[in-house]
């Protein structure tokens, strides 16, 4: 048998195992991969500390069975991803995969988990099109639809009239830039230009002095999570800020993971996303205290990603008494429930996450700097989805 035959082969060996009489061996795992290191390693860092959270408050056991969680590096990889996607099925014969720190990640998997019939929550990735690839996906994060419409929206109303977009060259950033142009343009807004920068090794200098010779009223941004810090300082050495030429962004880029260390130049950066430390909720000040108390960092929306992960699995292995496979996928769609960034609803149709968006500013409180929420837009389905 060729390899690929011999791999598919033991993938439907794995799905007859997860749809069948399981063996009724007492521990089910839940195989989590994410980037632990490389370029993309606060992602990792932050979903692992999000897990270890979760099952130190609410224990290690669901559906009468002991849940034991396999935390997997695949370095930023997809095909480190896939293969290790593969020996968690075949071999630790997990219920679940779950993380997926990045698109390619998520995307390389989807097809492991179609063809062993395995439910994969991703907690991380946020292109629109990722919940298409598998029917077995489901998402605890965002789309970057969902935030971008929301910023032009803000930015148009706002006298914002020229902007220039900046996006990373993939997916995600893809769908940033589609997103915003159409419905700034559509209110009214002018997109001056399109500028874009790779994944791995972007320097943002050449691209801003661009910007500052177009002297647009904004420039918009998306980058994905980890690379905010570096871009807020160039933005101000280029003294952009004093050029007049406003920031707005997705929260991705004022991502709390590093706006603390980000200085005055994040001051006043106007932002939409799902989830802030500084969400003023009674739950949301019980996980950023207990998440810091714990990993000694604050939480970003990474972290509230993989930790409300962790929910929507645990309380489908309770409704499904630890079986997997088809059971297990929709015991998981249509959850609602209440997250640190607020109420939110796993869509049954599309098994996207349905929530609140925010437009937030950073502000100083108390000597820290945060993404501080002052209007909100509820219930937002993800809008990559109503075409
Ligand atoms: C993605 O690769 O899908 C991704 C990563 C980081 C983000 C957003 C999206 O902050």
């Amino acid at each position: 048998m060729s390899t690929r035959r011999h791999h598919l082969a033991l993938l439907a060996a794995a799905a007859l195992a997860a749809g069948g009489a399981m063996a009724q061996s007492d521990t089910v795992k839940i195989g989590v991969i994410l980037p632990m290191t490389g370029p993309s390693a606060s992602t990792g860092r932050q979903i692992d500390a999000a897990i270890k959270l979760w099952l130190a408050q609410n224990g290690v056991r669901a559906g009468g069975r002991k849940v034991e969680v396999l935390v997997k590096d695949d370095a930023g990889v997809a095909d480190t991803t896939r293969r290790l996607a593969q020996e968690l099925v075949v071999n630790d014969k997990v219920v679940a995969l779950a993380g997926f720190g990045l698109t390619p990640l998520a995307l390389a998997t989807a097809p492991i988990a179609t063809q062993s019939k395995t439910p994969m929550l991703v907690m991380a990735a946020a292109t629109s099109s990722i919940t298409e690839a598998s029917p077995y996906i489901v998402r605890s994060s965002f789309t970057l639809p969902q935030a971008a419409v929301s910023i032009a929206e803000w930015a148009a109303k706002n006298k914002v009239k020229k902007v220039v977009t900046l996006v990373t060259d993939y997916g995600p950033g893809n769908d940033a830039e589609k997103f915003f142009v159409s419905q700034f343009q559509l209110n009214g807004g002018n997109v001056l230009d399109k500028l874009r920068t790779p994944l791995r090794g972007a320097d943002f200098a050449p691209v801003l002095q661009k910007v500052r010779d177009l002297a647009p009223d904004a420039l918009f941004v998306f980058l994905p999570s980890g690379q905010g810090a570096q871009f807020m300082k160039q933005f101000g050495e280029r003294g952009l800020d004093k050029a007049g030429i406003r920031l707005i962004a997705t929260g991705d880029v004022t991502d709390d993971d590093q706006l603390n260390d980000m200085g005055d130049v994040a001051l006043g950066v106007v932002t939409s996303h799902h989830y802030s430390a500084a969400h003023p909720s009674a739950m949301n000040r019980k996980f950023v205290a207990d998440f810091q108390a714990a990993a000694k960092f604050r939480p970003n929306f990474m972290a509230v990603g993989g930790w409300d992960g962790m929910r929507v699995i645990f309380k489908a292995l309770d409704t499904t008494k630890g079986a997997g496979g088809d059971a297990l996928l929709a015991a998981m769609k249509g959850q609602l429930f209440e997250s640190p960034r607020g109420q939110v609803l796993i869509d049954a149709q599309t098994r996207d996450i349905v929530q609140d968006i925010y437009i937030r500013k950073v502000e100083r409180k108390d000597g820290q700097l945060y993404n501080v929420e002052f209007d909100v837009q509820k219930s937002v389905k993800d809008p990559g989805k109503l075409k």
